[in-house]
């Protein structure tokens, strides 16, 4: 069971400038991938599933629930702009800090989302000295010790080589969690996603399986 997202009669206005407008989705599957031209509202829309924007009119509900940095998870696509602890090990169990947990519980928390990405060995390295694939790791380990529902991820692989987007491609779809969000101009990583919805000028032009939606997407460029 996915936690299901929903819009309803969702818009989106910045100081009279219309990000988004007639959003209504009922997105179920467990990987959602989220594509379109530049300033199609993409972000707009990624950012409206953890709070950071909340919609001018209309309700955003996961699994029933308002949007917030606690049920969701998000990534960048540049992982800089996550850290804010000096080594690895701080940066991902400051993530933990208004939790009330036990420096032992901390420890435990923080050990395991390492390991899940792979940088258990650099726990003690300086964030800025870590490679974009590395720094990229991090922000997920960041993510998931906080354990959320949801993960949206606003364009992860843009900084990446092509070995690190298989990585991270990897790496996403086989985290414990129960939805998974990607933005993204990729359609490979597109098509790896249960569902695809396309953006244009603000509203959802086509959602649906990733084999007809990035077809048609294709198709209207061509
Ligand atoms: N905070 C904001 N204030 C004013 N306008 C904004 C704000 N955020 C987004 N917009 C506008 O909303 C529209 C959609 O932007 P958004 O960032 O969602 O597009 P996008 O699809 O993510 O584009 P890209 O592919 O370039 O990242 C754009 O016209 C943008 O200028
Ligand atoms: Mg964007």
């Amino acid at each position: 069971m996915t936690l299901g997202i929903k819009l309803k009669d969702v818009a989106v206005e910045f100081d009279g400038h219309i990000a988004l407008s007639e959003i209504n989705l009922d997105l179920t599957a467990k990987s959602v991938a989220v594509i379109g031209s530049n300033g199609s509202g993409k972000s707009t829309f990624a950012r409206l599933l953890n709070g950071l924007v909340k919609p001018t009119s209309g309700s955003v509900k996961i699994s029933g629930k308002a949007a917030t940095t606690e049920t969701t998870g998000f990534l960048f696509s540049n992982p800089d702009l996550q850290i804010v602890m000096p080594t690895v090990f701080e940066d991902v169990a400051f993530s933990l800090t208004n939790q009330k947990l036990s420096k032992d519980e901390v420890r435990v928390r923080v050990t395991a989302a390492l390991s899940q990405v792979g940088l258990l060995e650099l726990q003690e390295s300086n964030c800025h000295t870590l490679s974009s694939g590395q720094k990229q790791l991090l922000a997920i380990a960041s993510n998931i010790v906080r354990e959320p529902k949801l993960l949206v991820a606003d364009e992860p692989t843009t900084l990446l080589d092509l070995p690190n987007t298989v990585r991270i491609t990897k790496l996403l779809h086989e985290l414990e969690l129960d939805q998974l969000v990607i933005v993204t101009h990729d359609l490979e990583l597109a098509a790896t996603c249960q569902e695809v919805v396309w953006f244009e000028g603000g509203r959802v032009r086509k959602a649906g399986k990733p084999k007809a939606v990035i077809a048609e997407y294709r198709k209207n460029f061509e």
